[in-house]
């Protein structure tokens, strides 16, 4: 029997979140927290189980996974199919709500595994393609940089509008990437409208400031092309001081980008909408004990993890009963 397994990263944004929302670049890299999915054919339906929901259904009735129902079907429509019966069993070690692009990195590998399953190349067009229609049903009118980087990995430069683009041969060496989890609720709306009535409110200031992210953007890319990850550390440090000043930080993530700072990490910032939810800290490979040690102390949940790994993989396993 043919198996299939598929394996895909998370992401964060290092540089630009909000910012971006009106207009400047943001830089976003693969994580190496995994989402992955194993599947087999069976002779009817599509029966999808996962592990985090504590679910197993059949997508195509469409009730709790019709965000990956739309990649079946769209996967189907490229090769002038109807959908074929497939069972895929998805499991997620992303947090769910956190901004690390959850939802997209499970399309990823539901869409490459039912794609080779069907006899279908599962390329990084495709790909990409059919879990952008589950991130639409999902959230609407993404921006599609959760599911660019988790097919694509690596590190992501994107602007509202413009194609994706992949920095090559970008590395940090002997350095970590911590994702801290503060535990406070937050909401992606509620951020970016704080945010942009401040950023009307600088009227000119604001415009100033939008064109000053895109110079940071600038300088944080060529931070990484050198692989400086004191210059890029310094870059996470300013990019926070000014997200702190729009009004997106919480007291718990000060706290835990001074705690990971004071530690010796090369710098530190909320990502995403901030408000609470989750922080980065770029921290040299030997630093990582002391500064996890110091924010589990406190309550904080870390996920230790490798930046800008590589994009999805899938495989096809021929078992011969
Ligand atoms: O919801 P999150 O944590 O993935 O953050 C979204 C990032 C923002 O820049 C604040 C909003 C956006 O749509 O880009």
């Amino acid at each position: 029997m043919l198996t299939c397994v598929a394996k895909a990263p998370a992401k964060v944004i290092l540089i630009g979140e909000h910012w971006v929302v009106h207009g400047s670049r943001a830089i976003a890299a693969a994580v190496s927290v995994y989402a992955r999915a194993v599947g087999r054919p069976v002779e009817s339906g599509i029966i999808v189980s996962s592990r985090e929901l504590g679910l197993t259904e059949d997508i195509t009735k469409c009730r709790h996974l019709c965000n990956l129902w739309r990649s079946a079907q769209y996967i189907a429509s490229i090769v002038s199919r109807s959908p074929w019966p497939a069972s895929i069993r998805i499991e997620s070690d992303i947090p769910v709500g956190a901004g690390m692009g959850s939802s997209a990195a499970v399309a990823v590998v539901f869409s490459a595994c039912y794609a080779l399953l069907g006899g279908v190349k599962p390329s990084v067009e495709l790909v990409l393609r059919a879990a952008y229609e589950a991130e639409k049903v999902v959230h609407g009118n993404p921006s599609g940089i959760d599911n660019t980087v988790s097919a694509l990995g690596g590190f992501i430069v994107y602007r509202r509008g413009e194609k994706p683009r992949r920095l090559e041969n970008i590395e940090l060496r002997d350095t970590r990437l911590l994702i801290i989890d503060t535990g406070v609720p937050r909401s992606t709306k509620t951020a970016v409208e704080r945010f942009s009535k401040r950023l009307v409110e600088l009227r000119d200031l604001g415009r100033e400031l939008l064109s000053l992210m895109d110079r940071i953007v600038d300088r944080a890319i060529e931070a990484l092309q050198e692989g400086s990850a004191t210059r890029f550390g310094l870059l996470l440090d300013l990019s926070h001081g000014l997200l702190n000043s729009m009004g997106v930080s919480h007291e718990s993530l000060e706290e835990a980008i001074h705690i990971s700072r004071r530690e010796g990490a090369y710098g530190a910032k909320l990502t995403g909408a901030g408000m609470g939810g989750v922080a980065i800290a770029l921290v040299p490979r030997d630093r990582v004990a002391r500064v996890r040690e110091a924010l589990t102390s406190r309550g904080y949940r870390v996920l230790e993890t490798d930046l800008g790994v590589k994009g999805y993989s899938v495989t096809s396993i021929q078992d011969h009963p």
